[in-house]
This record gives C-alpha cells, sequence and structure tokens, in this order.
C-alpha cells in the first residue's frame, strides 16, 4: 500500500525519519552509552580481532564505505570494504583475527551470502547487519544487528540506507566502547548526534518541492558527475547510482581530490555536477579543498548544485544551486546529504515519464550469483 504517495519510492524516501530512530530505539541507553542487546555475550568478536573487512554491494557497499570512517575513527580498528562478488574469488587474506561485516537489505543477496560463507570458512568471524528478520545472511552469521527500516518495496535502496549507515554506526560505537577506545563523554556526544538526525532529514525533506524543480529543469541531460570526499565521496557514489538506475542518465561519483588526476577532462561547458561540500566545522583543510574544487569546475563551465551546511557561505558565489542541509557533525553528514540526490534521481525519472519503483532491468534481491 503506498498510503496515497505517487509511488513506494516516495513513501519510503520520505520514510527515513522513522527508519533512523527505529533502527536507535533501544540501543541507546538513558546514559547515552551504546547498548545493542543482540550482542550481548560476544565482546570476543570485536576483543580478538585486528582487523575488519566489510562486504556487500551495490547501495549496501556504499553504507559500508561511509561505515569504514567511523569504525577506524572511533574504533581505532583498520576496515576496509569489498565489494561480495570480488572478495571470494581474489583469495583473500582472512582469519580468526578478521571480523567480516555484511551488509544486506534483502538478506538473500547471493553474492553477499556466498562471501559470507567462504568467510565462515576460512575460519573468519561474521557479523551481518540485515533489514529482514530471520533472512539467511543472518542465519549463517555469528551475529546480526538488524536494521529497523521497514519492508523496503521500492527497487532502490533509500530508506535501507540511511538505516545501514545507522547501523553500522551503532556497531563502531559499540566495538569502540569494547575496546577502550572512545571516552564516555565522546560516546554521549556521537549518540546525542545520531538521535538529532530523524528531525534533521524532516529538515531536508521540507526542501522537496525545490529538488523536484531541479530535476525537472535538468531532465534532458546527458551525464550528470558527482563529486565527494571523505564521507562525501561513497555519497556522490549513491548519488550517482540512483540516477543510474532510476533515470537511466550516465552517472558517474568521483573522489573529489581525484579530479586534477583524470576526471576533470569531462568537464565542458553546461556539464551538470553535484558536489557534497564537508562541514568548515569539520576540517577547515577538507572544506577549502573542496571549495577550490567547485572553483576549478567552474572556471570551465560546469553547472555546480552544491549540497552545503546551512549558513555555508563560501560555497554560494560558486554554485549555481546550493541545497542545505541542517548541521551535524562532519561524519553524520552522509545520512542527511543523500536525501537530495534519492529526491533528485526520483523525480528526473518522474521527469522522464520512467516507473521509479521498477526501473527496468532490475530486481530488488539478486538471487542468483
Ligand atoms: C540500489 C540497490 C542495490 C542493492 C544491492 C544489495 O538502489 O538497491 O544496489 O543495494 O543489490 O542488496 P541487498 O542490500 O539486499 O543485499
Amino acid at each position: 500500500d503506498k498510503g496515497g504517495w505517487p509511488s513506494f519510492m516516495a513513501k519510503e524516501i520520505t520514510e527515513q525519519p522513522d527508519a533512523v530512530a527505529n533502527t536507535l530505539r533501544g540501543r541507546i541507553a538513558a546514559d547515552e552509552t551504546v547498548v545493542i542487546p543482540e550482542l550481548d555475550g560476544l565482546d570476543e568478536l570485536f576483543t580478538g580481532i585486528n582487523r575488519i573487512v566489510v562486504v556487500a554491494a551495490g547501495t549496501a557497499s556504499y553504507a559500508g564505505l561511509v561505515g569504514k570512517y567511523a569504525l577506524e575513527k572511533w574504533a581505532r580498528i583498520p576496515a576496509e570494504v569489498e565489494l561480495s562478488h570480488e572478495f571470494r574469488y581474489r583469495d583473500p587474506v582472512i582469519d580468526a583475527h578478521t571480523l567480516v561485516v555484511s551488509i544486506s537489505q534483502s538478506g538473500e543477496t547471493m553474492d553477499t551470502l556466498m562471501a559470507v560463507k567462504y568467510a565462515r570458512e576460512n575460519g573468519a568471524k561474521t557479523l551481518s547487519i540485515c533489514n529482514t528478520q530471520g533472512a539467511t545472511i543472518p542465519r549463517e552469521s555469528d551475529a546480526v544487528v538488524y536494521t529497523h527500516a521497514g519492508p523496503e518495496v521500492a527497487v532502490a535502496s533509500t530508506k535501507a540506507f540511511v538505516a545501514q549507515i545507522t547501523a553500522i554506526y551503532l556497531l563502531a560505537l559499540h566495538v569502540a566502547r569494547v575496546r577502550g577506545t572512545v571516552s564516555t563523554e565522546e560516546l554521549a556526544g556521537f549518540t546525542a548526534e545520531l538521535r538529532a538526525i530523524p528531525e534533521k532529514i524532516v529538515t531536508v525533506l521540507e526542501q522537496t518541492e525545490s529538488i523536484t524543480q531541479l530535476a525537472h529543469w535538468m531532465s534532458d541531460s546527458r551525464a550528470i558527475l558527482f563529486l565527494g570526499r571523505h564521507v562525501g565521496f561513497p555519497i556522490a557514489l549513491e548519488g550517482a547510482l540512483k540516477l543510474k538506475e532510476l533515470a537511466y542518465i550516465h552517472a558517474e561519483g568521483f573522489a573529489a581530490g581525484e579530479l586534477k588526476h583524470g576526471p576533470i577532462a569531462l568537464i565542458e561547458p553546461g556539464q551538470p555536477v553535484f558536489v557534497v561540500v564537508p562541514s568548515p566545522r569539520g576540517s577547515s583543510t577538507l572544506h577549502s579543498k573542496v571549495v577550490s574544487n567547485i572553483q576549478e569546475i567552474r572556471a570551465r563551465g560546469a553547472r555546480v548544485i552544491a549540497i552545503a551546511e546551512a549558513g555555508d557561505a563560501a560555497v554560494l558565489p560558486f554554485a549555481d544551486t546550493v541545497i542545505h542541509i541542517p548541521l551535524a557533525a562532519p561524519l553524520f553528514e552522509p545520512l542527511l546529504a543523500v536525501v537530495p540526490m534519492q529526491i533528485f534521481a526520483m523525480e528526473l525519472a518522474n521527469a522522464k515519464g520512467l516507473d521509479v519503483d521498477q526501473p527496468r532491468n532490475l530486481a530488488k534481491s539478486v538471487t542468483v550469483e
């Protein structure tokens, strides 16, 4: 039931505040520490390891890429992300000191399931982040942290993605607590940031109309580029994937720092480029580097759509359009910055008269390898 929405995707995009809130529910204690009841008594999954490998496909892999920054920053443990279908075919180095974390909305993606089985057979510990109770991947894993996004019907993942980032952040904070790498005060600060996200997503959703207008203006674009840096990089990849799968427009995401190493050659007058601008309150160096990237592409005629923190005046002179997101600590910005991209891709597909819930050639759950 679409509940009055024109599509399941439109409904699911607006359900994102709940997807985050429900994934947090029961996992933040009164003293603001993280408690994940499913992981009670499983501390040895996190103490006896020296490495975390995240395996996933598609959008779920981008949630993993965002999670890598949090795992390394908070839990001080080396983390890498690998596409599940690449993982087991290259004789990866894993052992009993490796925790393999899989991320899957459906819990049935064959590529990811086979990666988890491979990890277990080779002695690694396994933990599943999954949105579907009792699905195959969590059943094949040593532990599971469920996302509570509710059933996702539209083929393109939206609310499951923000729930996946929320879950891997909770996991990173749990591992950090178990390993003693964050103080109680720091933990409380991070859980407060997480609890504030649902309200902030509501604020982003209020801009749906202007983003829809932008999508209509841009509906005859032949290619659209996405740039981001730090946690904004996986968000650029996700923005590009959403546009490919929904609007059938060629789209690429790049790390902003890569521009001068090649992709800037693509910039010609009129080329639309989305740029995820990191908060100036995080690293001012990172912020000013991305602002100079914007100047560089603008000087070559790019049409810049910046997704920037409210009040970030530095981007205003150089961007054709600025979409503002509420203030959040730098690691939490992905949960907000992805939302305008989802709306943009959906509305551009709508403008082209396409079926946003059921894009051509795609299945919701890929149960073949
Ligand atoms: C993109 C999308 C896919 C899935 C991928 C993994 O919008 O939905 O890229 O993220 O097929 O699916 P799950 O999470 O079910 O393993």
